[in-house]
């Protein structure tokens, strides 16, 4: 009888005991709960009660917060597992690989973002002609220089009639 009451309290967690057990503050988990990235369910008494499995999953979302990745992506991921389960060892093998590389590209672009600014620095033009951070996907400067959509359109009328 004692052996089944343990049981049971290993297997429910109040929102205290997954505060203590997680390290994390009790308005972190009803924010992540709000954001859909982990779930309870109410008691006869109207308590909330989280299954064990939330540890883990709050574990995997402070590593990937940590990381830099933003919520909407860890939601994203977590709730592509079949049945919104807890991200298994194979599941964290491969979200972890998907974090680094986007990380890996953010890391890049502001890599680039970076070395964009050090033309800007002593500049102060602002000029969206050449400063590579006012205007950074100017594709339409390669046509040549000017209103470049109205002069296109322009093209396509013929000017010469009245
Ligand atoms: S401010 Fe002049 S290049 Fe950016």
């Amino acid at each position: 009888m004692k052996k089944a009451a343990s049981q049971s309290i290993s297997v429910e967690l109040t929102v205290g005991e997954v505060a203590r057990r997680s390290g994390v503050a009790i308005s972190t988990l009803h924010y992540y709960e709000s954001e859909g990235l982990i779930s309870s369910w109410r008691n006869s008494g109207n308590q909330r009660r989280y299954a064990r499995e939330v540890l883990r999953r709050i574990a995997i979302i402070k590593v990937a917060q940590r990381s830099g990745i933003p919520l909407a992506s860890i939601r994203k991921a977590l709730e592509a597992l079949p049945d919104r389960r807890t991200p298994t060892t194979d599941d964290w093998r491969r979200l972890s690989a998907e974090w680094k590389a986007e990380l890996n590209q953010r890391i890049m672009h502001l890599t680039q973002l970076r070395d964009q600014l050090d033309s800007c620095i002593g500049c102060g033009c602002l000029s969206l002609g050449s400063c590579p951070l006012r205007n950074p996907w100017d594709e339409l400067s390669k046509l040549g220089p000017g209103p470049r959509l109205l002069l296109l359109e322009g093209e396509d009328q013929d000017l010469s009639q009245p």
